[in-house]
């Protein structure tokens, strides 16, 4: 009888030997957890397309972080519903918006906790885009001007970190400028460098009500179809003084990943977006799929691609199944 020489399965048979093989570990201080907070008062609202995840009112944001801080989560990343929306999403750089009453409360109640600040305009906006738009179109330099009153209102007001999400040309370097002109020089920036105009944000823009009023984000977000732009993307951001980068969805982005981690020594987050967690929800309610092992799966790939950090909303449930010892 012909038999292997060489046999892989040997490194597979029992757990033990799986486990000292495993290439690749999730890990508590992998996560980073979003957090969406509304105006409203008393609200602990669930929101309807993405089963499990909640908007919270300012008085009930912080039993929600002190939570995700006893789970062992290092970071969250903060969105807000603002009571009041104008063209240009002033309530971005009030001392009295959503995120400012945010940032300030958890910094008094929870300071250990790491927190992010998404840097946009979609939720703050009338239209529902992510600037100033003149003509129909989200003009760009208009919006940078914007962008640095906001994140000095975000870091004087307690934010560790800022995101820019908008996709403006230049914005990292205009935000860099702005922190340092005003002292907050040790304030990172991770930029959302390579953020595409993807359908998978369905569920967040019902969650943080930032759909567009008209047309899309195409003229900013990157096309789908293209992974090369996106390290051009990259490569001009780190240039501009980006301290981590980010790439924005993530699954069906796995190869971007991978590629910008190999041509930059920056650290690598990627955005397990809405629509990959809703997608996983549902499958995992009709009991298609075993959803505890499918999201292993994916936050474990999105990692192996080469992910130093990802911004999930199963970052709860990851965290109970690691303190578990599940996995
Ligand atoms: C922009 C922003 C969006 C998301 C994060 N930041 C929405 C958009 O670009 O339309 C989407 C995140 C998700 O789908 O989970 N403020």
């Amino acid at each position: 009888m012909e038999f292997p020489l060489l046999r892989a399965r040997r490194l597979r048979n029992k757990e033990g030997i799986r486990r000292l093989v495993r290439e690749t570990k999730l890990d508590l201080s992998d996560l980073i957890c979003p957090v969406f907070v509304h105006y409203r008062e008393g609200i602990k609202e669930e929101i309807p397309s993405m089963p499990g995840v909640f908007r919270y009112s300012l008085d009930k944001l912080i039993d929600e972080v002190k939570e995700i801080r006893d789970l062992g989560i290092p970071a969250i990343i903060l969105f807000g519903i603002p009571e009041h929306k104008d063209h240009v999403g002033s309530d971005t750089w009030n001392d009295e918006g959503i995120i400012q009453k945010a940032l300030r409360l958890i910094k008094k109640e929870v300071p250990d906790i790491y927190v992010i600040t998404d840097v946009c305009f979609c939720e703050y906006t009338t239209h529902g885009h992510c600037g100033v738009v003149i003509n129909g179109d989200v003009d760009n330099d208009l919006t940078l001007e914007n962008l640095k009153k906001q994140v000095v209102s975000h870091a004087m007001n307690g934010a560790d970190m800022v995101a820019p999400s908008g996709m403006m040309d230049g914005m990292v370097k205009a935000i860099r400028t702005a922190l340092d002109e005003a002292g907050f020089h040790h304030i990172p920036i991770m930029a959302y460098s390579a953020k595409f105009a993807s359908a998978f944000y369905g569920p967040f823009r019902d969650a943080a009500e930032s759909a567009p009023a008209f047309g899309d984000r195409r003229t900013y977000q990157m096309d789908p179809a293209n992974a090369r732009e996106a390290l051009k993307e990259v490569l001009l951001d780190v240039e501009e003084g980006a301290d981590i980068i980010m790439v924005k969805p993530a699954l069906s982005y796995l190869d971007v990943i991978y590629r910008v981690k190999e041509i930059t020594l920056l650290p690598v987050c990627a955005y397990n977006v809405s629509g990959e967690y809703s997608m996983i929800k549902a499958a995992g309610r009709l009991g298609w799929i075993d959803e505890k092992r499918v999201i292993w799966e994916v936050l474990t790939s999105i990692k192996r691609a080469g992910a130093d950090m990802i911004i999930t909303y199963f970052a709860k449930e990851v965290a109970k199944i690691i303190n578990r010892g599940e996995i």
